[in-house]
């Protein structure tokens, strides 16, 4: 039976790991993440505490699960904290995958690594895989070394890079469709840019990549991202649609009238044939995801 061991499993990506491979037969999944408790303590799934940084704590938690697989889903995500957290950051991002690919060596297994497009300057998206990196925030630099330290690691590796993820969640929900749903229903005006243009992705379908990567032993770099590129202010008129909000809240801004802490690349979005041929990938676009999420929010009773 596989062994998969998951990092960071009490985050948007981490969650939907758990849920996807916790309830399946074929594996031994070991979730673990930073805090002490899990956020699907009432499930039953194993769980056990892991800080990355702790480079002892993983090899020994490493060499006695002996995973078959690791999906790395632990991250310091935020992109403005990165930028004036820089040392914490870079030792989440880049020394605890350092940790974990060290570990993953010891034992044959394969990692699985979430990066992302702030990589890429955003002059000229969408990207593929072949275009050259050049990361403008603190964030995407700690993610490109991240990438490096998984690609030099002498590991059987995927890196996904992904955009915009969004999905229910339980705890604190900080995705953008979060944010602009939880505003516009409080009768907050809110400030949406049109000159940030990606793929705004459902955590479903980066969660389905990152199976298919270990199932399939996928090696090298994937994008992965939403069928459908749109400015922040478009997804959100799009959230509002949706969701029955008052659209007329969302004010459109250029990124420079914002003054966010850190640059932000301007276009970005990928090219995804190759996750589609190798992985099967099948993205969803903005109009399946938020159903999907509108559903989830139903049923779950999640944010
Ligand atoms: N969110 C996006 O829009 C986006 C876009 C592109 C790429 N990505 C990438 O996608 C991946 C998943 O992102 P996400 O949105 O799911 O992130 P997230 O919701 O912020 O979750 C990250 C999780 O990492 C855990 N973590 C932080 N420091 C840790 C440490 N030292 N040891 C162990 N766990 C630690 C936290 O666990 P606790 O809760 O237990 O503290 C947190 O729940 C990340 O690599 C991110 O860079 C995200």
């Amino acid at each position: 039976m596989k062994r998969i061991l998951i990092c960071g499993s009490n985050g948007l990506l981490g969650q939907r790991l758990a849920l996807m491979l916790s309830t399946q037969t074929d594996y031994e999944v070991l979730n673990t993440s930073h805090q002490r408790s899990f956020v699907f303590d009432d499930r039953l799934f194993d769980y056990t505490q892991l800080d990355i940084t702790k480079k002892g704590d993983v090899k020994s938690l490493i060499s006695s699960f002996h995973p078959t697989a690791i999906l790395n889903a632990a991250a310091a995500s935020n992109v403005d904290w990165c930028e004036t957290h820089r040392e914490e950051a870079w030792k989440i991002n880049v020394v605890g995958v350092e940790n974990l690919v060290e570990a993953a060596r010891k034992v044959g297994a394969r990692l699985v690594h979430i990066s992302t497009d702030y990589v890429f300057d955003g002059n000229h998206g969408p990207y593929s895989e072949d275009d050259k990196p050049n990361p403008i925030s603190y964030y995407g630099k700690s993610k490109l070394a991240s990438e490096n330290a998984v690609r030099i690691g002498g590991i059987p590796y995927t890196i996904l890079r992904t955009i915009v993820l969004y999905g229910a969640r339980i705890g604190v929900n900080t995705t953008f469709p979060a944010w602009v749903a939880t505003n516009l229903k409080a009768g907050n005006h809110i400030c949406c840019v049109d000159d940030q243009i990606s793929n705004p992705t459902h955590v479903t379908d980066l969660a389905f990549a990152a199976v298919k990567a270990f199932e399939l032993n996928r090696d090298g770099i994937y994008h992965v991202c939403g069928k459908d590129r749109a400015s922040r202010y478009e997804f959100a008129l799009r959230i509002a649609d949706v969701f029955g909000l008052d659209a007329g809240l969302i004010k459109r801004v250029k990124t420079a009238d914002l003054k966010q802490v850190a640059p932000r690349p301007l276009m970005t979005g990928f090219v995804t044939l190759k996750a589609q041929t190798e992985l099967g990938l099948n993205p969803m676009d903005i109009a399946q995801g938020l159903m999907v999420l509108k559903r989830e929010i139903q049923t779950a009773g999640c944010n």
